[in-house]
């Protein structure tokens, strides 16, 4: 399968799943508090998306995965799965929702501090989001994608991080992961050119120690090697005329959604 560029009833229909997405996360921050579990979580999440929103939970069954949601935690990088360990004061945690809408998907994650979180926590969650907001800044026609892997990389590193490798951003419409590959590192001027019409996630993993990682017994957590802390932030977003529309801005966001300069992100 090539890249599926969407039409105007299809970016419609985009916007909608999108907005579905961000809003499971706006309903859930409230309960993310010390003593509750990842699967209470999920569970409020699962029964928000089938009964009030009804959406489809994508992750559900995917390839087997268990859950509805991913929740990861502390040194889990990704595709954490909610279980009965409680949350406690200082842990972060992601939560990545993707839901399905008139059979197309919006696919969003954010980082919740667990009552409050160490600096050092803050500052890497701090740098994961500038560094998804730095590379959505640059989506525009004509724009390679080596270009924002690069930038997104070279932001991470400045502030003595390391950009996860294994997974990335992906191509989303009717099909949960499409092409292409949207990668958080590589080199100005390589991979595809972005054109009006693509729709894909931005989605970087920020390690605060080595970039390597593992994945559990479980098959699905994936953690970091050397038990450093890791951050994700996604958003889904298509390319635009003249740059780009995010599908899952949340309110609690104060990112507009038009080009931001480079040198907002300098410091
Ligand atoms: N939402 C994840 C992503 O951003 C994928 C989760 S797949 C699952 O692509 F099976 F782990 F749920
Ligand atoms: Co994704
Ligand atoms: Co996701």
């Amino acid at each position: 399968m090539s890249i599926t560029l969407k039409t105007a009833d299809e970016i419609e229909k985009m916007r909608a799943a999108g907005r579905l997405g961000a809003e499971v996360l706006e309903m859930i921050a409230e309960y993310v508090v010390p003593g509750v579990t990842t699967e209470e979580l999920d569970a409020r999440c699962h029964e928000f998306m089938i009964n009030t929103q009804k959406t489809i939970p994508a992750p559900l069954n995917y390839h087997g995965f268990p859950k509805s949601i991913c929740t990861s935690v502390n040194h889990q990088v990704c595709h954490g799965i909610p279980s009965h360990k409680t949350l406690k004061k200082g842990d972060v945690v992601n939560i990545d929702i993707t839901v399905i809408k008139n059979e197309f998907h919006g696919d969003t994650s954010e980082m919740f501090v667990v009552g409050e979180a160490s600096i050092l926590a803050n500052r890497l969650i701090e740098t994961t989001q500038k560094a998804l907001y730095l590379g959505i800044s640059m989506v525009k026609p004509g724009v390679k994608l080596g270009d924002i892997g690069h930038a997104i990389q070279t932001f991470a590193e400045s502030k003595r991080y390391s950009v996860v490798r294994e997974y990335c951003g992906h191509g989303i419409g009717r099909v949960f992961h499409e092409e292409p590959q949207v990668l958080h590192y590589g080199k100005p001027g390589t991979g595809i050119t972005l054109e009006e019409g693509m729709t894909f996630t931005i989605e970087p993993m920020i390690n605060a120690g080595k970039r390597h990682v593992k994945v559990l017994s479980d098959d699905w957590t994936v953690v970091t090697k050397d038990r450093s802390l890791s951050a994700q932030f996604e958003h889904t977003l298509a390319v635009t005329a003249n740059g780009f529309e995010i599908f899952t801005v949340r309110n609690n966001e104060t990112i507009e959604p038009t080009y931001i300069p480079p040198e907002h992100f300098s410091s």
